[in-house]
C-alpha cells in the first residue's frame, strides 16, 4: 500500500478499552470517529485468525462509515491452554463482556490442567492484528506480540480485559497495575501500530 494522507478515521471497535488505547496512538491531527457515534454495530467475527478478523472489522466499518478505518483484533494466548482463549478472548467474557468471568475461566482451566500451577511460570502472550483500511479499498495489516506470564492473582485496577492477570516480561507489575500511558507504549497494539503508522 502506498502512503496517502488520512485526515479522518473511524476506530473499528465497540470495545471502550481498545478505543481509548488506539485513540492515544493515533496522530493528534487526525479526526477520530467511533462506531457508537455513527450508530454502527459490530460485525460477526467469523475469521479463523486474528489477521482475518482484523480485516473483517476494518473493511466492514470503513464501508459502513465511508471513512478510512483502523481496526484491531487481539487476544491472550496461554501456552498451557494450547493458545486459548486466543481469538475467543472476548467471547470468554460472555455476551455482556464480563472480564471477571473471563479471568475466572482462565484460572479454572489452568487449575484443571495443573493444580500446582502456582509454583510454575505459565507463559502467555498478547497478540494484536491491526489493519488500516482505506476508502479506495487498499489495506495493510500488521501483527504485534508481547510475551509474559500469568499472574497468580488478579492485580491492579487499570486497563481492561485480561490486563490484571498478565505480567509482561521484564516487569513485576501486571498490565492492570501499570500506568496506562506506560502500557500503551510497550504492548502488542503499540508494536503492531509502529509497523504501519507510516501509512496514516
Ligand atoms: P476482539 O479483538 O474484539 O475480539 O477482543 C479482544 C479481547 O481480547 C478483548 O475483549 C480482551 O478480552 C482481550 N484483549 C485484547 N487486548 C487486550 C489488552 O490489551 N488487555 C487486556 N485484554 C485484551
Amino acid at each position: 500500500m502506498k502512503k496517502k494522507k488520512i485526515s479522518k478515521i473511524i476506530i473499528g471497535s465497540n470495545n471502550q478499552g481498545k478505543i481509548k488505547e488506539i485513540r492515544d496512538l493515533l496522530p493528534k491531527n487526525i479526526k477520530i470517529y467511533t462506531p457508537k457515534q455513527l450508530n454502527i454495530k459490530s460485525p460477526k467475527e467469523v475469521g479463523k485468525t486474528f489477521r482475518q478478523n482484523s480485516l473483517i472489522k476494518a473493511k466492514y466499518f470503513s464501508n459502513k462509515s465511508k471513512l478510512p478505518c483502523i481496526s484491531d483484533d487481539s487476544g491472550l494466548a496461554i501456552s498451557i491452554l494450547d493458545g486459548a482463549p486466543g481469538i475467543k478472548s472476548a467471547r470468554w467474557g460472555g455476551t455482556n463482556g464480563n472480564f471477571n468471568l473471563a479471568i475466572k475461566k482462565v484460572y479454572n482451566k489452568i487449575n484443571q490442567i495443573n493444580i500446582n500451577w502456582d509454583k510454575k511460570k505459565i507463559r502467555a502472550k498478547f497478540i494484536c492484528a491491526l489493519t488500516i483500511y482505506r476508502t479506495d479499498h487498499k489495506y495493510i495489516t500488521s501483527i504485534g506480540i508481547i510475551n509474559g506470564i500469568i499472574s497468580k492473582k488478579k492485580r491492579g485496577k487499570y486497563g481492561f480485559g485480561y490486563d490484571p492477570i498478565f505480567i509482561p516480561d521484564g516487569s513485576k507489575l501486571t498490565f492492570g497495575q501499570m500506568n496506562p500511558k506506560k502500557k500503551y507504549k510497550i504492548d502488542h497494539r503499540a508494536k503492531a501500530f509502529k509497523k504501519i503508522k507510516k501509512f496514516l
